[in-house]
């Protein structure tokens, strides 16, 4: 019988801390069987860089389109077994998006503090699907947090933002996966880094598998930030982050230090990349392997193509390159450019012989 996967609290549940080990949680499991996401070689990024292989770990394909759900199921999971009756969480839009789909599972109460009018609308309209109490809040993300932090530390309220370390635990497991695919770890793995709750979770999972004896190495960690919103690598914080890709416009990362303890131990980088250099990744991952992702999501993309450029990429080195949220999301970027020019498609009658004129066939 073919292997029925069931969520990563259950598939990886030997590696998990006890308090959200499946055995423990019980009935308090709560799953949309998260993670098993495409590792996809793309061999476009090869040409560019160089590398033997490139792989893209495919995160939009997660039941609410982006990686958050690997925390989500751990946080919220953890949320019920210690009886909480509602949960909150700030966001720049996936994370709102998956904690109120888990939390309906959970059949608890979620609520979600996000910037105003900052966020993607497909990210919105899931938080209101799910019926969320979704407050818009007149500041940046890192309002958002400050906020969401001080609630959960003066009402019942349990905060699932990857502080929580319990969304660690979750995420961590796509470094497993990618071990597991590999059969080793890769020498580089990319990522886009906005609160750094991802690269922390990376750079555990790879570190407890190596212990674990499943890997032989590990890899370099490569995370880039969105220029106009690189408080890691300017060294100091953005008061007014910007950039198009809102996922990760973040002024002040939580897990600031623990990214740079991740780059640092493993000799890896924190690089920003420009909007024109994310859209452009963005593109070239739908055009030339069929991955569609938020701009966000392309920043790892983007990083590797600079770094490329700069002769930065070892030949013959394996990297694997996480996109982190599903295209679908924010979809007006693959209509409309940063030139505002927008792509329209071509009219024809209800005829044949037009149709296959226009199409050259
Ligand atoms: N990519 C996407 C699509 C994201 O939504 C986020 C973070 C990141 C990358 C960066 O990950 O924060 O762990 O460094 N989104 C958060 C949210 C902030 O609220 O949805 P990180």
């Amino acid at each position: 019988m073919a292997h029925i996967w069931q969520g990563l609290l259950k598939e990886y549940e030997q590696y998990m801390p006890d308090y959200l080990k499946a055995s423990t949680l019980g009935d308090s499991v709560v799953t949309m069987r998260e993670g098993s996401t495409p590792f996809l070689r793309a061999s476009f990024l090869e040409e560019i860089t160089g590398a033997s292989k490139v792989f893209v770990k495919y995160e939009g394909v997660n039941p609410t389109g982006s990686f958050k759900d690997r925390g989500m199921t751990a946080a919220m999971s953890n949320a019920k077994a210690k009886g909480a009756k509602a949960v909150v969480c700030a966001s720049t839009g996936n994370t709102s998006a998956s904690a109120a789909a888990y939390a309906v599972r959970a059949g608890l109460k979620c609520a979600v503090l996000v910037p105003d009018g900052k966020i993607a609308m497909g990210k919105l309209s899931q938080a209101i699907a799910a019926g969320a109490h979704l407050l818009q809040v007149e500041g940046n993300f890192d309002d958002c947090l400050n906020l969401a932090r001080k609630l959960s530390s003066d009402y019942p309220v349990e905060l699932v933002n990857s502080v929580n370390p319990a969304r660690i635990e979750g995420q961590k497991t796509a470094s497993f996966e990618i071990v597991d695919e590999l059969g080793d770890a890769p020498d580089i793995h990319c990522l886009p880094v906005g609160n750094a709750g991802n690269i922390t979770a990376y750079w555990k999972g790879y570190k407890e598998y190596n212990e674990a004896g499943q890997s032989t190495k590990l890899p370099k960690m490569w995370g880039f930030q969105a220029a106009g919103a690189a408080p890691i690598v300017l060294g100091h914080v953005v008061e007014n982050p910007e950039t198009v890709a809102t996922a990760i416009r973040i002024g002040n990362p939580a897990s600031w230090k623990k990214a740079e303890a991740a780059r640092d131990e493993s000799h890896g980088l924190i690089d920003s990349v420009t909007d024109e250099e994310i859209l452009a990744a963005h593109k070239l991952l739908s055009t030339k392997a069929g991955i569609f992702v938020e701009p966000a999501s392309a920043a790892g993309v983007a990083g590797l193509i600079k770094k490329a450029k700069a002769g930065e990429v070892p030949a013959g080195a394996t990297i694997a390159i996480t996109v982190t949220g599903h295209g679908l999301k924010d979809p007006q970027w693959a209509v409309r450019g940063l030139d505002g020019v927008e792509v329209t498609p071509t009219k024809i009658p209800v005829d044949e012989v037009a149709a296959a004129k226009i199409l050259d066939l």
